[in-house]
């Protein structure tokens, strides 16, 4: 009886270190979040994502509707030099990163389940995996052998903070086709560094997911 029990159990008990998405990958990222900041806010927005793991560096780049009003976002992220730069309606600010480049899903991450999407010759085989950390619960979806991302869902588990994230990704390739998407643009050369808090908009800097 008690091996009967236990089997589920190991299997809740793999962790996620080692589902790591390819070196380098693009593609695009649909967003939706709900984030509580005095009034609570809607945010969407299309968003292309492009990450070179051996470079060290992430940048995201599109448009997001916060309250139906539409801005522009760069969001660059050197984890080498732990700067983060935040392009918004031609202003670039600078930002210290604290957090290590989400390589792989993070520390502590269990296997929820071995499943699929898709049905017939249009199945893909896919990994859930769930971690909590600071107060937020994520859940990942990811292709069962490449752990490339299809969704991400974050939401708090603390008691009246209201934070809901939801990542849906699309058109994913491998390599970065154009790696000038890497180059720190000039406005960014006289920014200032600003370490408020992280853009609640788009998502905290510290917050390991790695898009
Ligand atoms: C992972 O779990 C261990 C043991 O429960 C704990 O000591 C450690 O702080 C956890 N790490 C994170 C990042 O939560
Ligand atoms: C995350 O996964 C856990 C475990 O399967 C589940 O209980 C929880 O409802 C999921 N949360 C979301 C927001 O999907
Ligand atoms: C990633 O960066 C490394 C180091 O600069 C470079 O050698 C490699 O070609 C890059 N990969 C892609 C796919 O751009």
């Amino acid at each position: 009886m008690l091996h009967i029990l236990l089997a589920p159990l190991l299997v809740t008990m793999v962790m996620g270190e080692g589902c790591c998405p390819p070196d380098a990958w693009e593609g695009v990222a649909f967003m939706v979040a709900s984030v509580q900041n005095k009034a609570t806010h809607l945010t969407k927005g299309v968003l292309m994502s492009h990450t070179n793991f051996t470079l060290g560096m992430i940048v995201i780049e599109g448009e997001v509707h916060v309250d139906g009003l539409s801005k522009k976002v760069i969001e660059i992220k050197d984890y080498n030099k732990k700067i983060k730069y935040d392009i918004n309606d031609g202003r670039c600010i600078k930002k210290t990163l604290q957090s290590k480049i989400p390589r792989c899903l993070p520390e502590n991450t269990t296997l929820v389940e071995n499943t699929y999407i898709g049905t017939g010759t249009e199945k893909v085989a896919v990994k859930m995996y769930r971690s909590d950390v600071g107060g937020l619960e994520t859940n990942f979806t990811v292709t069962a052998n490449e752990c490339i991302p299809i969704v991400v869902i974050v939401s708090s588990i603390i008691p009246n903070s209201e934070v809901m994230r939801v990542y849906e990704y699309s058109g994913i390739t491998v390599g970065v086709k154009d790696p000038s998407v890497f180059d720190i643009p000039a406005i960014c050369q006289k920014a200032v560094t600003m370490d408020c808090d992280a853009d609640p908009f788009l998502h905290d800097s510290d917050t390991n997911i790695p898009i």
